[in-house]
């Protein structure tokens, strides 16, 4: 089982733990915070958020998790504990 995330929402100023088994989706809106979603499986787009800064527990970081030339940006319905420790976003 991997460790918990840390979801700190910048904008907000609100830091969410996102428990393992979860996304940072799931985790946001357990505690009452909506985000637009639509597929819910990292398809659509709809719940693309910009990322500010990220920690990793390895260097292995998933290309399906964080994309965007230019912009990274972070599908939150498919962002889970695991390789990401720390996800600073533009929430
Ligand atoms: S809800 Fe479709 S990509 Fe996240």
């Amino acid at each position: 089982m991997s460790d918990p995330m840390n979801l700190e929402l910048r904008r907000t100023g609100v830091t969410v733990r996102v428990p393992p088994e979860s996304t940072a989706l799931e985790a946001l809106e357990d505690h009452g915070i909506a985000v637009d979603s639509m597929c819910r499986t990292g398809i659509c787009g709809t719940c693309e958020t910009t990322v500010l800064g990220a920690e990793f527990a390895s260097a292995a970081i998933p290309a399906s998790i964080l994309s965007g030339p230019g912009r990274c940006t972070v599908r939150l319905c498919i962002a889970e504990p695991g390789p990401l420790t720390r996800l600073i976003i533009d929430l």
